[in-house]
């Protein structure tokens, strides 16, 4: 099939489009795509998420069940752990997990093991995009060359794309749709019917000379974040010192209208990306001799949050006269943001552990987390259960540790049965009683 054919099919909404990787990124895409008129498949080695989705269940909070039902009836997207399948999509969309390893360098070995299983079954006229978010070269250096091994040729055999996810689990105001897309092509042909592809599933597609541009244009977004977050976190320690509250000089400064954009302070970085993703281009940067000063330095302050929130929370126990061994500490929220059901690295699993070691007796409250998931960086963590956020519950703990500002909480009840409310993310600020009890950290 020539691209001639590929791009009057993706024109006409024929094109079948196949995502690989059904997570917090593939899901919403499939809903788009099927939204936008397009049959997909969906791709995932994980047979159980495969199965869910097959019986019309949905493993993400915010993806709803009865649409994915919806799809797998009409035969809108048809999942499938066959990877053999993977012919019978004409685009193929990559959205597998970009982590690091235990030596905290990029594990591109998601992407690679994808990009030889579609190599096994590459055709004519097969379009393939990589989504996930990497460093700058990953599309040319570690996808192209296991394609092109086929002895097909890109350009014009098949096509090569990246075009980095934006997708902001839990904003209520944007999803995968209403979010531009950045596109690159490998080459001219091969940028082109990937905007076409994308043009008729988001609202706008922002086309990038190069995949090494649009790969780089994520790990600023991402990078710009984490070196905010990171200012803001430093200033909320210093400014805490001289007795003035960080986010009312936050809310102060974002009047003006031009020139500064707000970020907040919290308990540390989490989730699958920020705290991630800037270290691919550490890593791209030392292969070249250069360094990333900004991104090293960001690290390091927000790692060292967790610590800083424990230590003013022993001082705010202290003044009660109370150590933090034998405490009774309730985290509330592990998910790593709010409103969402993602605990992947949330600071709450770092507080968790600093406080169990200084012997807090500890437990929590996650309305969207109801089981403490085991995490590779924390084996020593007890299994948990999400405790009923109850009066007696918060009456009779030592202290009530904000770590998430999930708005599914009532604070003024929070603090109206808490002893002691540590405060990390200044979910409390429209609390009018109890405010004696508050404590910002
Ligand atoms: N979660 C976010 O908010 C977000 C936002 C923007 C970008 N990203 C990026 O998107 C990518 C995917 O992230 P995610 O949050 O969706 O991850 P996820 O862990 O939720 O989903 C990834 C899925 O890929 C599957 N998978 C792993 N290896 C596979 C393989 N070889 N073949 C087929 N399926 C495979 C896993 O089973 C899993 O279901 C990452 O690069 C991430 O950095 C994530």
């Amino acid at each position: 099939m020539s691209h001639v054919r590929l791009a009057e099919i993706i024109q006409k909404r024929h094109a079948v489009i196949g995502v690989v990787g059904l997570g917090y990124v593939g899901l919403p895409l499939i809903r788009a795509f099927t939204a936008a008129g397009f049959r997909c498949m969906g791709f995932d080695v994980d047979q159980t998420k495969v199965d869910k989705l097959r019986a019309g269940e949905s493993y993400i909070k915010h993806i709803d069940s009865a649409a994915i039902g919806q799809l797998i009836r009409e035969k809108k997207l048809e999942p499938t752990a066959d990877m053999s399948r993977l012919s019978e999509p004409d685009c193929i969309i990559i959205c597998v997990p970009t982590p690091l390893n235990e030596s905290r360098d990029p594990d591109l070995s998601y992407i690679e093991g994808t990009a030889h299983s579609i190599a096994k079954t590459l055709r004519k006229g097969q379009l393939i995009v990589l989504e996930s978010t990497t460093h700058p070269t990953t599309t040319r250096v570690n996808v192209w060359p296991v394609l092109e091994a086929t002895g097909l040729k890109c350009g014009a055999d098949y096509f090569l794309a990246f075009s980095p996810e934006r997708e902001d689990p839990g904003n209520p105001t944007f999803h995968a749709a209403t979010i531009p897309k950045v596109v690159g092509g490998f080459d001219e042909k091969s940028g082109d019917l990937a905007c076409a592809m994308y043009s008729h599933a988001v609202v706008n597609v922002v086309r990038a000379s190069s995949m090494e541009v649009a790969e780089a244009c994520k790990i600023l977004e991402n990078t710009y974040r984490a070196v905010n977050i990171a200012l803001v976190n430093e200033l909320k320690i210093l400014y805490d010192k001289l007795g003035i509250d960080v986010w009312e000089v936050i809310e102060a400064a974002k009047t003006k209208p031009f020139g500064f954009q707000p970020f907040y302070p919290g308990p540390g970085l989490g989730g699958h990306c920020i705290p991630i993703d800037p270290f691919y281009l550490t890593w791209l940067a030392r292969k070249h001799g250069e360094q990333t000063r900004f991104i090293e330095l960001a690290g390091e302050i927000n790692t060292h949050m967790p610590h800083y929130v424990v230590g003013r929370l022993a001082e705010f126990l202290n003044d009660q006269r109370k150590p933090i061994n034998g405490s009774k500490v309730a985290i509330l929220g592990v998910a790593y943001k709010k409103d969402i059901d993602d605990p992947r690295e949330s600071p709450s699993f770092e507080l968790l552990r600093l406080l169990r070691e200084r012997g807090a007796e500890l437990s929590y409250n996650d309305p969207h987390v109801p089981t403490l998931p085991r995490m590779r960086h924390y084996p020593d963590l007890p299994a948990m259960h999400s405790q009923a956020l109850t009066a007696d519950y918060l009456e009779a703990q030592d202290c009530v540790l904000i770590a998430t500002d999930h708005s599914a909480y009532d604070y003024d009840f929070i603090v109206e049965h808490s002893r002691l409310v540590v405060d990390t993310r200044n979910a409390t600020k429209a609390v009018k009683c109890g405010r004696q009890n508050i404590r910002k950290a």
